[in-house]
């Protein structure tokens, strides 16, 4: 289906998400979209889908000019889309989740599963999207999860699909499955709107890109016409820098040291087995693997969020096993979570509060039990100018942020306090390519402020940029340590496969 948007102007309060843009796609091309972290790309989709209506501008499918007041009228003119936070039930089951508001039903009245179960497991063999319709949403990797939203959007009869940031969270050989499928799409006429921040998926992926800079199309090209660093200076409106300079580093005495780590999992597996490792002040360890091998476990168990079954943890020389997260944060210990939804913003807040959401009783913005509203409101504007934190102002609830830019309040909040020990787990997850430059940046001025820093990132080209040392991990176990010097891609790719040191 060709799709067309014309001049679209979409406002919410102190911003312009989108202004007048013009984007086209047409059946059986990719077209990526391209953009800063809350250059407006979320919005248009949502314009789009029928969530917002435009306060200017016209959609056209197949020529035809269309309005969609809710997302049921778009799904019935065949526009699917995948959100960039999945919007699946988690105790409903595959099937019934791709059910969900379109049930058919039998003479009787009765749901009609049986016609519905057959329906699904017909289009997971024809697009070869494998899933199980009776698996719990809850208990899938998020790559099935998105297989599901996928087969959810194509059980409507999408002809056209929005991938809002599909790629952010797959491991390397999810992204390949990913787009087998977009081009099994594709050869079946339908269009693909995808959106992503990696700049090498979006040349291999697309037809066509479309760039936005602060709402409105600053460029459209093919992958042939731009290189990466060309697409970067796009969107961004200067040249990018793709590498962090860094000196080697000075380590000092040891800050974490864990021995003999073992932490379980909800059905009680050990996910971590017999894990010991140390970080010194003044380095970066990263820990590199294959997303679900352990480390979300382990980063949880060092924050304090998940009980330790075995071993040790120590914080210069401190045992601290076992402690609650506010204590450790006395100690000096900063953890950015992965899983930003859940654990990093409390989205109903302001952004003001989200940044001093677990110091604020602390000085200088509490003395006693006096809380100094200027002092946090001070905070905020400075945070928000280094960390280049786009929102209409400190004030505006945390929600309305783009994806990229919640991430940002989390990583200003956090760096804030790693005196001794920053924990990040996937630092720049969504982060646009500016944003991940300065964020790089800010990791190893931190070690050379003397802080100790723990890296977790599914991205080798993060760990490769970042760490002195390299720890990998597979199925809960440490595999390799490998010194920076002797870290490369392939080594690296073979340790995180499960190939022995
Ligand atoms: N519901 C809302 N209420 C108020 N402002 C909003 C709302 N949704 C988005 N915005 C604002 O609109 C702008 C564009 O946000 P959008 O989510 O479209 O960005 P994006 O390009 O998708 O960014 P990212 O790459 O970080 O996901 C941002 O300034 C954002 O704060
Ligand atoms: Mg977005």
């Amino acid at each position: 289906m060709r799709v067309e948007l014309r001049g679209i102007t979409k406002r919410f309060p102190g911003v312009v998400a989108n202004a007048d843009v013009d984007l086209e796609v047409d059946g059986g091309q990719v077209l990526a979209l391209l953009g800063e972290n809350g250059a407006g790309k979320s919005t248009l989709m949502n314009v789009l889908f029928g969530l917002y209506e435009p306060d200017g501008g016209e959609i056209l499918l197949d020529g035809s000019p269309v309005r969609f007041a809710s997302p049921a009228a778009s799904i019935a003119a065949g526009i699917g889309m995948v959100h960039q936070h999945f919007m699946l039930v988690p105790v409903f089951s595959v099937l019934e989740n791709v059910m969900l508001g379109v049930e058919t039903t039998t003479r009787l009245g009765g749901l009609d599963r049986r016609a519905a179960r057959a329906r699904l497991v017909e289009l997971s063999a024809a697009y070869n999207l494998q899933v199980d319709p009776d698996a719990d949403v809850e208990d899938l990797s998020v790559g099935a999860q998105q297989r599901v939203e996928i087969l959810k959007a194509l059980y409507r009869q999408a002809d056209c699909l929005i991938l809002d940031e599909p790629t952010a969270v797959l491991t390397p050989p999810e992204i390949d499955d990913l787009f087998r499928i977009i081009t099994t799409l594709t050869e079946s006429g339908r269009s693909v709107i995808f959106i992503s921040h990696k700049l090498g998926e979006v040349r291999r992926i697309a037809d066509r890109i479309t760039v936005l800079r602060r709402g409105e199309v600053v460029g459209t090209t093919t992958p042939a016409e731009s290189s990466e660093a060309d697409l970067a200076a796009l969107m961004v409106g200067r040249e990018v820098q793709l590498v962090v300079d860094k000196s080697p580093a000075r380590p000092g005495q040891p800050v974490l040291r864990v021995e003999g780590l073992r932490v379980l999992d909800e059905r009680g597996v050990a996910v971590v087995d017999g894990v010991s490792f140390e970080v010194a002040a003044g380095e970066i360890v990263a820990v590199a693997g294959v997303q679900g091998n352990g480390q979300t476990e382990l980063v949880e168990a060092l924050a304090g969020l998940r009980a330790v079954d075995a071993g040790t943890v120590h914080l210069d020389g401190e045992d601290v096993t076992g402690l609650q997260p506010r204590r450790l944060l006395e100690r000096g210990m900063a953890h950015v979570p992965e899983d930003r939804q859940r654990d990093g913003v409390v989205g109903a807040f302001p952004v003001r509060d989200n940044l001093v959401l677990n110091t604020f009783r602390r000085r200088p913005f509490a003395r006693g039990l006096r809380i100094d509203r200027r002092a946090i409101r001070d905070n905020a504007s400075r945070l928000m100018a280094d960390f280049d934190i786009r929102a209409a102002s400190p004030e505006v609830a945390a929600a309305t942020l783009s994806g990229g830019n919640q991430q940002k309040v989390i990583v200003a909040r956090e760096f804030g306090h790693a005196d001794r020990l920053l924990i990040a787990a996937q630092p720049t997850r969504g982060l646009d390519v500016g944003s991940i430059q300065y964020i790089h940046r800010r990791i190893v001025d931190k070690r050379d402020e003397g802080a100790a820093v723990l890296l977790v990132s599914t991205e080798l080209d993060e760990v490769l940029a970042l760490a002195d040392r390299v720890i990998v991990v597979f199925r809960g176990h440490i595999v390799g340590t490998v010194p920076r010097a002797d870290a490369t891609r392939d080594h690296l790719g073979l340790l995180m496969a499960g190939a022995t040191a």
